[in-house]
């Protein structure tokens, strides 16, 4: 039975393909006693969650030794820009950092390593993170190398109960489950999982009208299928109730504004997986060993904020946004460290690596000083809808 949800390019191990066997039958009762059918979301939200199948609650995620790498585990420069940009908001407005979807904590190690040396600690850091074996990651390089500053850390599942001064979210919002549709004669329908032969397949509902509505006519041909998160939106409202006066939003992420995302040619959508540093595009095979991301539409978070009663304060690549905070090597010249430092800027910031298709978006409660981070560039007409 689960070789079919095995694809021959996974090579998986003995210990593996156990797991798997075992994810598939949870997953297949799962789906009967739905009723038949999950919603995408749902899939979703049972193989990125689950207590008993779930990717984040189980797998090591990050890194070599895991499936795929994000941009604090490329270098702590990228943590240090992030920092600078935190302390011109500190200055202002002194309180928490709250560090959403933290994973195993690297970040909020540059990113206070980096404001302690800038005399700029913030009253607090706590890291949100839904993953108790993240949470657990996180403590243990927090206490290995930044034990002096331990003291300030919060980890949690939860929001904290204080306003923070600083919200930031890097890569949370494409780990949100998503609702997957396809488009038949100008109708929205979802895509439903259910339990095939050997497999996993797809269904599809009915139309809905109010997918239909929200999503508008943009002449998609017939068929043409792509996601809406619906979680993405709502977790910019919940940001928004955790944000002080005076302080800062800020979301990285790769994603497009809407004209991009659900362009005619985008035809399949922009569902994206990773197991063991391959990439592809079929969430439904090795279900809770792999990750299953959606790129972000930055329109709906833009029009999330406002509705929230945020004020949109910049939108611009990743590369214009660390760039405008500072980013350069800082190691001895000629020196292997020096080299290091060097590839990963290129990484950063090149157009075809994370560059352009990561964008930073921040929201503020009001006027506030011109951020740093937007100094460069600032895009944010390019998120109207047309
Ligand atoms: C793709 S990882 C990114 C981790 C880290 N920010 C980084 O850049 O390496 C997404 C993380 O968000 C966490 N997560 C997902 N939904 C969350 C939520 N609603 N609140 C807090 N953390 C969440 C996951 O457990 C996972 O650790």
């Amino acid at each position: 039975m689960p070789q079919a949800a095995t694809p021959a390019w996974a090579a998986l191990d003995a210990a593996q393909e156990a797991t798997l066997v075992r994810h598939v039958r949870i997953l297949r009762t799962r789906i009967a006693q739905a009723g038949g059918v999950l919603s995408f979301a749902e899939f979703m939200e049972d193989v990125l969650y689950g207590a008993q199948i779930g990717y984040y609650t189980h797998e090591t995620v990050f890194g070599a030794g895991g499936d795929f790498v994000t941009a604090p585990a490329l270098s702590a420069l990228f943590g240090q820009c992030l920092a600078r940009q935190c302390a011109q908001i500190l200055q202002h407005a002194p309180g928490p950092i709250i560090e959403a979807g933290a994973g195993g904590g690297r970040l909020a190690v540059d990113i206070l390593g980096t404001l302690e040396a800038l005399g700029a600690l913030p009253t607090q850091y706590v890291l949100l993170e839904r993953s108790a074996r993240h949470r657990q990651e996180a403590q243990a390089l927090i206490a290995r190398e930044i034990p002096q500053l331990a003291g300030r850390v919060i980890i949690t599942d939860t929001w904290p109960g204080a306003s923070a001064s600083v919200i930031l979210a890097n890569e949370l919002l494409d780990a949100l489950p998503a609702v997957r549709f396809r488009i038949r004669e100008g109708q929205a329908h979802p895509l439903l999982v259910c339990a095939e032969k050997d497999a996993f397949g797809w269904r599809e509902g009915a139309a809905d009208a109010r997918l239909t509505e929200t999503l508008g006519t943009r002449g998609w041909p017939e068929g043409y299928t792509s996601e809406i998160s619906w979680t993405g939106r709502r977790w910019v409202g919940e940001a928004a109730a955790h944000l002080g006066a005076g302080g800062l939003l800020l979301i990285i992420d790769y994603g497009f504004p809407a004209h991009e995302f659900y362009h005619p040619q985008r035809h399949d959508g922009t569902l994206m997986c990773h197991f063991r540093h391959h990439a592809h595009g079929d969430p439904l095979v090795l279900p809770g060993l792999q990750d299953i991301t959606v790129h972000v539409d930055f329109t709906a978070i833009a029009e999330a904020g406002h509705t929230a009663g945020l004020v949109l304060a910049g939108y611009t690549s990743q590369a214009a946004f660390l760039l405008s905070l500072g980013l350069a090597p800082r190691a001895q010249p000629e020196s292997r460290a020096h080299r290091d430092e060097v590839n990963a800027i290129k990484r950063l910031t090149l157009p075809h690596e994370m560059g352009e298709l990561f964008k930073v978006m921040a929201f503020t409660h009001g006027e506030t000083v011109p951020l740093a981070g937007f100094h460069l560039l600032d895009r944010r007409p390019a998120l109207d809808r047309r």
